[in-house]
Formats: C-alpha cells, sequence, structure tokens
C-alpha cells in the first residue's frame, strides 16, 4: 500500500509536470504520486538559469548552484496618492523545491521545464501548486527595513543586496493583472545571510506595477511567478 499522497490535481501547473514528465494526467487513467518522482537526486550542476533578455545580462554567478526554486506570490507597491507613480514595498511568495523532477527527464527537457515553469504556475494559486506536489522549502519576503529576503528555513538565509537588474524579455507573461513582467534580477547575500550568497530571479511572469496609481491610492498587490537560483 501506498501512503495518502495526493494526486496532481487538474490544474495548469499539474497538466504541465504530467507533460514534462511525460506521465498521463488524467485523473481516472492515472494519478502521479510525488514519490515516483522522488526517485535520485539530480545533478545540479546540469542546470543554469538563462542570465540574458537578449539584449543585456546579470551578472554570472560565483558560488556553487545549491537549489532551484519556482516562487509564486504578489509584488507588492504603494501609492502615496492616486496621482502618483507606484513605489515597490516589497514582496511575499512562496518558494517550491523542483528539485524532485528532474531525474525522471533529460537534461535538456528538464532545463526547458524549469524555464517554463513561471508561464505555467502563474495560473494557478499558490494552493494549487502546493496539492500539485511540489513541496514548499521557503519564503520570501521583506523584513521590516525593507530588506529582501530568501528564507530557506533549516536550509539557510539570504539577505539580499541587488547587484544586476535586467527587463524581462519582451513576450514574457504579462500576468493576469497584465502590466507585465517584472525585471530579472541577481542579489547578492549581505550580513546576517546564512549558507547562501546569491540569489536570481529569471523567468518572471507578472509582478510589474502599473504604469500609474490610477484611481488606487493603496497597496497594490501584483500577483507573479518566477525561478529563483540560489548559491552557496
Ligand atoms: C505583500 O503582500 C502580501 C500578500 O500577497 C502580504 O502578505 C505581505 O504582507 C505584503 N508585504 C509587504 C511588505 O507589503
Amino acid at each position: 500500500m501506498i501512503a495518502s499522497h495526493a494526486p496532481f490535481p487538474i490544474t495548469l501547473l499539474g497538466f504541465f509536470l504530467a507533460s514534462v514528465l511525460s506521465i498521463e494526467a488524467h485523473p481516472f487513467k492515472r494519478t502521479i504520486l510525488p514519490n515516483e518522482i522522488r526517485a535520485a537526486s539530480p545533478i545540479l550542476s546540469d542546470y543554469s538559469p538563462v542570465l540574458t533578455d537578449g539584449t543585456s545580462s546579470l551578472p554570472a554567478p560565483t558560488g556553487a548552484l545549491k537549489y532551484i526554486t519556482l516562487g509564486r506570490g504578489t509584488q507588492n507597491y504603494t501609492c502615496a496618492t492616486a496621482a502618483s507613480t507606484p513605489v515597490s514595498v516589497g514582496a511575499a511568495a512562496a518558494l517550491f523545491s523542483v528539485a524532485q523532477l528532474l531525474p525522471a527527464v533529460s537534461v535538456s527537457k528538464g532545463q526547458a521545464a524549469l524555464n517554463a515553469l513561471p508561464n505555467t504556475a502563474i495560473g494557478d494559486t499558490i494552493t494549487q501548486i502546493e496539492q500539485s506536489g511540489l513541496p514548499t522549502i521557503g519564503q520570501h519576503y521583506f523584513t521590516a527595513a525593507g530588506v529582501p529576503t530568501w528564507n530557506l528555513f533549516g536550509d539557510g538565509v539570504l539577505y539580499g543586496s541587488s547587484v544586476g537588474d535586467i527587463p524581462a524579455p519582451a513576450g514574457a507573461n504579462a500576468g493576469p493583472q497584465g502590466y507585465g513582467a517584472v525585471d530579472w534580477k541577481a542579489l547578492a547575500g549581505v550580513a546576517g545571510s546564512v549558507g547562501l550568497t546569491e540569489v536570481y530571479r529569471v523567468e518572471t511572469a507578472g509582478g510589474k506595477a502599473p504604469a500609474s496609481c490610477g484611481g488606487f491610492g493603496a497597496t497594490i498587490q501584483v500577483q507573479y511567478a518566477a525561478m529563483y537560483w540560489f548559491y552557496d
């Protein structure tokens, strides 16, 4: 008997993961059990993030790749007045490990799937992604002092300072609110970071601020998804 692992629900991400894994997604024909795709550890060094939008590039990482995660949450902005331009005040996102997907497919197929994940995951809620079988291994948030933070629970904490920022490529998913895809970024860990020295936010979908505040005058939460690659 196999214990109570939930099968992939019929979500965009569920279909996507099932197609990546070449496994039938239909619930009445076949369910995918998380233990089936956790059979082996991937060799992380076989994988690398795309660091260019075709015009400009992010600086290459210097450390060793430690975690590849899918982030899904909101980028937050405020408007001092209804007539001002939105200003970033932080973000909140769940970080899902994708490592267990990789041993099931070839490196080239796995790499392509990783790069495409945010485009699919933006169509699902955090709860739906949790139900798809990807484990949550951390949270992204801003400290009270406004420092972007990636907390991988027991596996490291990174307080980031930007070392590179390029626009998302033309044609990136603009997100459900249609404001556009937030920039790709490289951040280096500052004092207080533990076990992680760099993080890259790439393959963004959504998250960009609206061009103007219009009638908002308050906090704007913009849905987004991105891949976060962590180095030590
Ligand atoms: C950002 O929005 C999220 C909701 O997605 C909220 O939980 C979080 O507290 C907000 N953080 C900031 C810094 O505004």
